[in-house]
C-alpha cells in the first residue's frame, strides 16, 4: 500500500512538514509494511488548472484526467491512485498556500463531473487536511477560516471522502525572534505554545495517520 503526505509549505522542517510526518509515522504504526511519502509542493515546478478541459471532452481521450504534461502530472498520477493522502497547508492571507491551491485544482477538477449521468471512475481513498497557522482558535473562527477550510472538505468529500482535519494555531514560527522584527508576537508565549501545545498537536497527527491507515484497510 502507498500513502502519501502533501507539504504545502515551502519549509521542509519546520510545522507543517514535522506534522506531516508524524502523521506518516503514524501510518507506519499500523502498516508496517506501507510505502509512505512525503511530496513537497515548493519543490516541484508545478502550475494549477490551466482550463483546457480536456477532462470533460465527450468521449475524450483524457475524460476524467489531467492532461497537463508537466513534472507533476506522474506524482499526481501516483497520488491519485494512492491508498490515503494527508494535506498539510500553513494558512497565507486566510487562506491555503498557492502551491497547495495549485495542487487541489489539479487534484480534483479532473473528478469533477458536470453531469447527472456521467461518472469518472476513481479511486475514494481517505484523507486528511493539516492546517497550521499564527492566530488562535478564537480568530481561526472569527476569521472565516473554518468556514473557508470547510468548503474545500466538502469538495474534497464529494469527490473523494470526508477528510479528518487538523487545526494547529499559534506556531513558533522562526527558529530565533530575536533576529526578526515580530513585536506583535509574544515570544515567551509561542515558545511555551511550542514546548507544550505542539507536542500534543503531533500526537494528534500521528492518530490522524493511524486513523488513514486504519480506513484504507476496511
Ligand atoms: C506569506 C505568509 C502569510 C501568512 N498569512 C497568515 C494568515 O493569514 N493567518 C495566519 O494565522 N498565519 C499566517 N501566516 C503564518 C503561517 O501560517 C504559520 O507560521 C504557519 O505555521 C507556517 O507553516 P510552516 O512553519 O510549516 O511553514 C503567514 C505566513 C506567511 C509566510
Amino acid at each position: 500500500m502507498k500513502f502519501f503526505a502533501i507539504n504545502g509549505s515551502p519549509r521542509k522542517t519546520f510545522n507543517t512538514a514535522q506534522l506531516l510526518d508524524k502523521s506518516l509515522e503514524g501510518i507506519k504504526s499500523i502498516l508496517p509494511e506501507a510505502e509512505v511519502e512525503r511530496i513537497d509542493l515548493y519543490d516541484i515546478p508545478f502550475n494549477g488548472c490551466k482550463s483546457c478541459f480536456a477532462c470533460k471532452r465527450i468521449n475524450g481521450r483524457h475524460y476524467g484526467r489531467c492532461v497537463y504534461n508537466d513534472d507533476f502530472k506522474p506524482i499526481l498520477n501516483e497520488v491519485t491512485q494512492s491508498d490515503g493522502v494527508i494535506l498539510g497547508s500553513p494558512v497565507y492571507f486566510g487562506d491555503l498556500t498557492g502551491n497547495m491551491r495549485c495542487f487541489l485544482e489539479r487534484f480534483m477538477f479532473p473528478f469533477l463531473v458536470y453531469s447527472n449521468v456521467e461518472t469518472v471512475n476513481h479511486k475514494r481513498m481517505p484523507l486528511a487536511c493539516i492546517y497550521t497557522m499564527n492566530v488562535n482558535d478564537e480568530a481561526s473562527y472569527r476569521m472565516g477560516y473554518h468556514e473557508l477550510f470547510d468548503k474545500y472538505e466538502s469538495t474534497l468529500e464529494r469527490i473523494f471522502t470526508k477528510p479528518e482535519h487538523l487545526y494547529v494555531h499559534e506556531t513558533y514560527q522562526f527558529k530565533d525572534y530575536s533576529r526578526y522584527v515580530s513585536d506583535i508576537f509574544d515570544e515567551k508565549e509561542r515558545r511555551h505554545i511550542r514546548e507544550t501545545q505542539f507536542p500534543q498537536d503531533l500526537q494528534f497527527a500521528f492518530e490522524i495517520g493511524q486513523n488513514i491507515a486504519k480506513k484504507a484497510c476496511d
